[in-house]
């Protein structure tokens, strides 16, 4: 039986840094899938990292045939899914009336059909356990977004409260099977993120989130750790433990109130 590893949004920013790392650090698996759009960039990954072991594996997530197609891959062999990361996200910046409505499709297709469906997919072929965290593990990248709504970024914020609560569930699920589901919610990081949801307009973080960004490298390192660990959820960061506490303690009105003054200003 082939130990593997599949890795959604490989192809760049917090994908590919799991990739690389996973690439380093697990020498148990044997194939390490690592799934996206943008062939050139999964073959560049391929080459840089020189890993026998990683298998590109071209799939647009909204599309059902190539879902499939990944379920039928794993039918076809002697898999047995030791990590699954669903890294594969977006989001648009802008209110819902100026989002164009394939991008809004696309935020919630991605970030929460596919995310789900191809977990199912998968869930058969994950390796179990009768020990406590002795069976596969499931990573699946939320966001600090999930804490609170946010207008001018909506639809993105409520698809990564999906991811969240979701994860927390389905942990709860798949845990007399040894399985460990971890949601991670990371802040401002440095990737291709910001410039596609801004349509290009802004590239790097500025003003607060300038201070707080995060290195995709170390948050993969973190992420990798606290799965190993058995944690549901990994709040990256001093800066986003706050927006977590904040969350949790003041009326959502409230701080809907200061995000409307933030977004004026
Ligand atoms: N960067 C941040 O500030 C930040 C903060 C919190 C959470 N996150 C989350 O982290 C995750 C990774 O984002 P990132 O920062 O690494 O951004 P990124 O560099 O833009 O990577 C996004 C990845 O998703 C893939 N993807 C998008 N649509 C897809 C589709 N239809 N089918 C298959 N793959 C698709 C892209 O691959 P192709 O284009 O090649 O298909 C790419 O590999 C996302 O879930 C994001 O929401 C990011």
């Amino acid at each position: 039986m082939k130990k593997i590893a599949i890795v959604t949004g490989a192809s760049s920013g917090i994908g590919e840094a799991f990739v690389k790392e996973i690439s380093v650090t697990d020498e148990t698996l044997d194939e390490i899938w690592i799934v996206a759009r943008r062939q050139d960039k999964l073959d560049a990954l391929l080459a840089l990292t020189g890993d026998k072991r990683i298998r590109p594996v071209k799939a647009d997530l909204t599309n059902a045939n190539d879902l499939e197609s990944i379920g039928q891959r794993l039918s076809s062999g002697d898999y047995s899914v030791c990590l699954l990361i669903n890294c594969a996200g977006l989001g648009k910046r802008g209110n819902l009336s100026s989002n164009a409505i394939e991008d809004v499709a696309a935020t919630i297709n991605v970030n929460c059909q596919s995310l789900t469906l191809l977990t199912r997919i998968v869930l058969p072929y994950m390796k179990t356990s009768e020990v406590k965290k002795g069976g596969g593990r499931i990573i699946n990248i939320a966001s600090s977004a999930a804490f609170l709504p946010q207008p001018g970024f909506a639809v993105y914020a409520a698809s990564k409260s999906y991811v969240l609560n979701f994860s927390r569930a389905l942990g709860a699920e798949l845990a007399p099977q040894g399985i460990v589901v971890t949601a991670v919610c990371p802040g401002p990081v440095d990737t291709e993120f910001l410039g596609k949801a801004t349509g290009g307009r802004e590239t790097e973080f500025t003003g607060f989130r300038k201070n707080v960004v995060a290195q995709a490298d170390k948050l993969a390192k973190a992420s990798l750790k606290a799965s190993y660990k058995g944690r549901k959820v990994l709040v990256y960061k001093f800066s986003q433990k706050m927006v977590h506490f904040v969350s949790k303690v003041l009326p959502t009105g409230l701080v809907l109130h200061f995000e409307q003054k933030l977004l004026k200003n």
